[in-house]
């Protein structure tokens, strides 16, 4: 079985309510797949986390060393593609891009042994999976903490346990809306704050100060990724667990993070992180470190499926009678292309998420929606 060609998806969908992080106001959702198509007809999907026009071109460049190749040969491909850009590329758009290649070529594996993606990496420790609701951005011209409660009482509504909302908007701001949040879900659902790096450790540790009343469980990316001495501050002066991980880019980099005690919860996202292959080292590395394991998703389906595939094979830790499992980080922004690349979306019921169980990633891309979301 020889790779034949490598495309690219650009699937773009603009908002008419525009959203906002701490630090970026999103005008629309672009996201890239990757395909790559064998000589026999196989054909496997990936996706890259970050801006989708890099990607596509970075992937575009690497296609000319993969082209040609083995598809089943995952592992020397992705080290002679990382080896070639790693001078300029221990972290960004080299990672992104050699992970939607990455997850493209375990899905093809799947679909050449007949086996699931998990089943191939080892075996599934679940394959249901606890999901939280992400979202909670600030929208323009809302009351945040207002809008905010309503939209995760929502969430409960509809059955999630555990919801995620956005901070980074000024600290008495913040304090609002998280009380707010937690008198609008109760005192059973758990919650968690995500800053996306908005502030200083001084703002980051009043804010979990303040918030940890509230009963949080992590906050996350408090402050900018570089700063791993800062993010130990931060855990030593407040009480709630300190969460991130989603830009620490390859094995090297999670690796630093862990050995600063930079977090508690790591959390690597296979799109961005370096594809399966990455991610199942990083299960070794926070399992050595002794730091807690929750994957960032962010994306199409065909990352939420690559997610679930990695929640798969995350052993429990500590294996025991109440062991947790890591919950599947479930976006609910606006993204009307999430579930129409695929042709059977992937949703929960009561806030659980089945792993998909067919070949490869398990699920069966839909052209239309591709076409549909293609830039015009
Ligand atoms: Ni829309
Ligand atoms: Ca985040």
């Amino acid at each position: 079985m020889r790779i034949a060609g490598i495309k690219t998806h650009l699937l773009n969908h603009h908002l008419s309510a525009p959203f906002q992080s701490s630090f970026s106001t999103f005008h629309a959702r672009t996201h890239l797949l990757v395909e790559i198509i064998c000589e026999d007809g196989t054909i496997g999907w990936g996706e890259c986390l970050g801006p989708a026009d890099i990607n596509a071109s970075v992937v575009a460049s690497m296609a000319k060393m993969i082209v040609g190749r083995n598809p089943l040969d995952i592992e020397p491909i992705w080290l002679d593609v990382y080896n070639q850009y790693r001078d300029q590329g221990q972290r960004g758009p080299i990672h992104t891009a050699l992970s939607g290649i990455d997850i493209a070529l375990w899905d093809i594996a799947g679909k050449h042994f007949g086996a699931p993606v998990y089943q191939l990496m080892g075996g599934a420790h679940r394959t249901r999976i606890a999901a939280y609701a992400t979202g909670g951005f600030r929208a323009e011209g809302k009351d945040h903490a207002e809008h905010c409660a309503k939209e995760m009482a929502g969430y409960v509504a509809e059955g999630f346990t555990a919801v995620k909302i956005k901070i980074g908007y000024g600290v008495e701001s913040d304090i609002a809306t998280i009380e707010a949040v937690r008198q609008a879900i109760g005192p059973d659902v758990t919650f968690m704050i995500d800053a996306n790096h908005g502030y200083d450790a001084i703002d980051a540790i009043e804010i979990g100060r303040r918030a940890g009343q509230y009963n949080i469980e992590w906050f996350e990316e408090p402050v900018i990724p570089e700063a791993l001495t800062s993010y130990r501050e931060i855990r030593k002066a407040q009480s709630i667990p300190v969460a991130g991980g989603e830009t620490w880019h390859g094995r090297w980099a999670i690796a630093q993070a862990l050995e600063a005690r930079a977090v508690d919860i790591i959390q690597p996202d296979v799109c961005g992180v370096g594809g399966l292959s990455e991610a199942r080292k990083i299960i070794t590395l926070a399992e050595i470190h002794h730091v807690r394991l929750v994957p960032h998703v962010w994306g199409t389906a065909v990352a939420l499926a690559a997610g679930l595939h990695f929640h798969a094979i995350i052993p429990p830790a500590p294996p025991s009678h109440e062991a947790r499992s890591p919950r599947l980080e479930f976006d609910r922004t606006h993204n009307p292309f999430r579930q129409a690349v695929i042709c059977k979306p992937i949703e929960h019921v009561d806030g659980m998420v089945e792993v998909p169980g067919g070949p490869g990633l398990g699920i069966e891309i839909d052209r239309r929606g591709l076409e549909e979301f293609a830039p015009k």
